[in-house]
């Protein structure tokens, strides 16, 4: 039902709870449309707090009987939950709900997924289950007892008691109830163990539907790297005797880390050669340490309000990345990240959605679980740990987690944390959290006298979120280079705090070329056009390196779109010359031969005022892609060969280095042999890496039917490879296609669209495809908008994010800007819209 007016929240509106709750007794009476849930809950009133309205939230729960200590009463129920009279001392609140997890399709509160009963509270879901006070600041010890004809019945904390149909659950860690969780169902269980350095035994299990075993020993190992890594690294041990995760096919995120019992989509977590791609494994295993890591950050130190929801997730996306770099390259994970962050960051932080790392209202939480608040968040974290140093971090880290353990904390004490153990002002630095926008960073450069000056402007353009921003602190991290290449100065970092600034090298022997911002050492964009060729040759530092590759590919490529020039040859060149030095990883080549996604290229064409033509970028792609693959063409066979894996499978760095190298040598070689090649890779492939490579290149050289055909008999009967099917169909269609063959998959009997993962395999997958979305004649925004409309009173949550789709329609010009103005006026009148997505499209519209 249409939520009647969506209601805006205040982070300065903030006040805790009238009362303080002591226990939480829960027990689960399972049955599939009529599930009851009792509830004892002690509580008392909150010294803390003026006000003492008993405010419970409830939605969608049939309140059966209430009673406050014993004594049946009648509470004022709403849409949004109840009211009722209780007395000023402690008292014991008892109430019985019935609930109907088959009919929950939204996947938030307790939901059906084939049979199998799970939970996902976090923001807002536990109001879907019980009536309680569901606001992370309000944490408690939770007692469960779960009653079911299955033969797994989960709950967080540690098993207490169990028999036939019933079990016994508690956790003594105080919790907000959205780390609250709860799985029942036919489930299969990995064993493993782990002794913390505390001396503790944790019995570790990962729980799966049969069939699914042999999927699970790579997560399970990826699990206990984990919780290696966060005793040697931040000192922080498991604190439970058991660890639970549990993988479920319908989940509307990648995983969710309740306490003691992480769920996980499946496709975050299930793994093996012949189904999953390095990818993949790469993936899981961050997710794996990510989930892991919110045991310290997130459980025991929670959020004192969704505000603050940056304060776990920039922290533990920072340490799951420290993480990966540690496990595998740190240079190669440096650069995923910024890939990552350019394509899903940027945007929103140049369009109608931005808003500040920490916002400041919002409609519905669900929305702002954005790549802001993750990955700009995360990035925010690495700035300050430049800044405080290595030493000062780890000071600041251990100060937080003794300072604040079993607190629901605000950003405020987290800088305050810094500011205490390191003694700096953190005032300024704070606007990180404040601001929306990507600071933009010009730089001009003189020499005079051996003194080489570098001049930093910076300027945040103005949005909706943030009409006047200030100067931000940004650590740029710079290096210089003599004339023949040697570096003369290393990296340095400094730390620029005005809107202009200096900084002086004096003593240099000739005018050097500066290497700047290395390592990304902050988010912004970099307004520089140094010689990004002899950068190229020469930077020692592999960020800068793989950058310079990038900005010349995207310098050609822009002069490609708008004058029509052919393929750079210093680009062409300097790429080729990458290639074969073997000196290199070579996962860190395979990137360098990456062309910048051409979304990005749209925005960087828009944002010096040349309105995108899609069509146009696609082509200049192509015809870069073509020109390399002439260029290397004498080396690339022997590159190949070079690096084919033999042995064992394993999903290690170098292996999969090896195999990405190999993959983007093969992935030019289609251009050259009109796909023989990839054909044999095909048809001998015994890992999914390599299969699914070739299938690409074989759709790509227009001859995959017969490949697509067998690869759908082959895996038929698995949902996570068939979603790669569903995907590598829309993704590697030629523009003029893409909406047909998407469309052609939504009547396919496999498209089962209430399943999240498989209708972002395929209309997620549609909406990254940047010509075939933006065709010319509008049908992938019409195609868009209608499955949109058509999921949102099943999923809003999905429906919601997938709307961002059409966050960056402002860069288009005026004729798909009138197409898609219609369809976001069309979604947006659709009658009953949830609130998820009533939101999004308001913000799109009018930002
Ligand atoms: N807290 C989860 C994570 O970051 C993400 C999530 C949010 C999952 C909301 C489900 C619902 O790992
Ligand atoms: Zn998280």
């Amino acid at each position: 039902m249409r939520d009647a007016s969506p209601q805006t929240i205040y982070l300065k509106d903030y006040t805790p709870f009238g009362y303080v709750v002591e226990e939480v007794h829960l027990t689960f009476d399972l049955a599939p449309s009529a599930t009851r849930v009792t509830s004892r809950i002690k509580f008392s009133p909150n010294p803390d707090a003026t006000n003492k309205t008993f405010f419970l939230h409830g939605k969608n729960l049939s309140l059966i009987a209430a009673k406050i200590d014993g004594e049946a009463v009648k509470p004022k129920l709403t849409d949004e939950g109840l009211t009722c009279d209780v007395p000023n001392v402690p008292f014991t609140w008892e109430a019985e709900v019935q609930i109907d997890p088959a009919a929950n399709t939204a996947l938030e509160g307790l939901y059906l997924s084939n049979g199998m009963y799970c939970t996902q509270c976090e923001a807002e879901g536990f109001r879907k289950i019980t009536y309680y006070p569901d606001r992370p600041d309000v944490m408690s010890t939770f007692s469960v007892r779960v009653n079911g004809p299955h033969p797994v019945l989960l709950s967080n904390g540690n098993p207490v008691a169990s028999g036939d149909g019933w079990a016994e659950w508690h956790d003594p860690w105080p919790k907000p109830a959205y780390l609250f969780a709860l799985v029942a169902g036919e489930l299969v269980a990995h064993r493993d163990s782990f002794t913390t350095m505390e001396g503790r035994k944790v019995d570790l299990a990962l729980y799966v539907r049969p069939g699914d075993e042999g999927k699970c020993a790579f997560g399970m190992q990826a699990l206990k790297d984990s919780m290696k890594w966060d005793e040697d690294v931040y000192g922080r041990a498991y604190d439970l005797d058991v660890f639970n995760i549990v993988a479920v096919d319908d989940f509307n995120m990648g995983a969710m880390e309740n306490k003691g019992l992480n769920i996980f989509n499946a496709s975050a977590v299930l793994a093996s050669p012949e189904t999953s791609t390095d990818t993949n494994f790469e993936r899981i295993e961050a997710i794996i340490a990510h989930e892991y890591f919110h045991n310290w950050t997130g459980n025991r130190i929670t959020c004192r309000d969704w505000f603050q929801l940056c304060l776990k997730e920039g922290l533990t996306v920072f340490r799951d990345s420290q993480f990966t770099a540690d496990m595998r390259s740190e240079p190669v994970k440096r650069i995923s990240d910024v890939i990552d962050l350019r394509a899903r960051q940027f945007p929103e932080d140049q369009g109608p959605l931005a808003h500040p790392v920490r916002p400041e209202s919002f409609q519905e939480i669900n929305n702002f679980y954005t790549a802001t608040v993750y990955e700009k968040g995360a990035e925010v974290i690495r700035m300050l740990k430049t800044l405080v140093g290595d030493e000062g971090y780890s000071k600041a880290l251990d100060l937080y987690f003794d300072r604040h353990d079993g607190d629901a904390a605000t950003i405020e004490d987290w800088l305050k944390v810094f500011e205490d153990s390191t003694g700096r002002d953190l005032t300024q630095f704070k606007r990180w959290y404040s601001q929306a926008g990507t600071p933009r960073v010009a730089v001009t450069d003189s020499f005079d006298n051996g003194t080489y000056t570098l001049t930093f402007e910076q300027l945040t353009p103005p949005s909706a979120a943030t009409p006047e921003p200030q100067a931000q602190v940004i650590p740029i991290a710079v290096g210089l280079l003599g004339p023949n290449g040697d570096e003369v100065l290393p990296t340095q970092v400094l730390e620029l705090t005005k809107d202009s600034q200096s900084f002086n090298f004096p003593g240099l022997g000739a005018k050097p070329v500066p290497s700047i911002l290395r390592g990304f050492s902050a988010p912004i964009v970099l307004e520089h056009t140094p010689d990004h060729a002899f950068l190229l040759a020469h930077d020692t530092d592999p960020f800068n390196r793989w950058e310079a590759a990038r900005n010349l590919g995207k310098a050609s490529l822009i002069s490609a779109v708008t004058k029509g020039s052919a393929p750079d040859a210093k680009w062409l060149d300097g790429v080729a010359g990458l290639l074969i030095d073997d000196t290199l990883d070579p996962a860190y080549r395979a990137y360098c031969l990456a062309l910048p996604g051409q979304s990005q290229l749209a925005a960087d064409l828009h944002a010096n005022g040349t309105t995108p033509d899609p069509d146009a970028i696609w082509d200049a792609c192509e015809s870069h892609r073509q020109a390399l693959a002439q260029r290397a063409s004498d080396a690339l066979p022997d590159l190949y060969t070079r690096h084919q894996v033999h042995g064992p499978y394993a999903p290690d760095a170098e292996q999969s280095g090896q195999r990405a190298l190999g993959n983007a040598a093969l992935s030019l070689l289609t251009r050259l042999d009109s796909g023989d090649m990839a054909q044999a890779q095909f048809d001998g492939a015994t890992n999914m890496t390599q299969q699914l490579a070739a299938l690409a290149y074989l759709i790509r050289a227009g001859r995959g039917d017969a490949a697509l055909a067998q690869f759908e008999a082959q895996w038929k009967h698995d949902r996570l490879v068939m979603d790669k099917w569903f995907g590598m169909q829309v993704i590697e269609a030629k523009p003029d296609d893409a909406a047909d063959t998407a469309k052609a998959l939504t009547k396919h009997t496999d498209f089962n669209w209430k399943n999240p993962n498989r209708f972002r395999a395929t209309l997620g997958t549609f909406a990254a495809h940047h010509a075939g979305f933006h065709a010319k004649d509008g049908s992938g925004y019409t195609l868009l908008a209608d499955w949109l409309i058509k999921l949102d009173p099943v999923n809003p949550q999905t429906t919601a994010r997938m709307c961002s789709a059409f966050q960056t329609w402002r860069r288009y010009d005026a004729i798909r800007q009138s197409m898609i103005g219609k369809e976001l006026e069309r979604i947006a009148s659709t009658p009953n819209l949830s609130r998820d997505t009533t939101e999004m499209i308001t913000r799109i519209r009018e930002g």
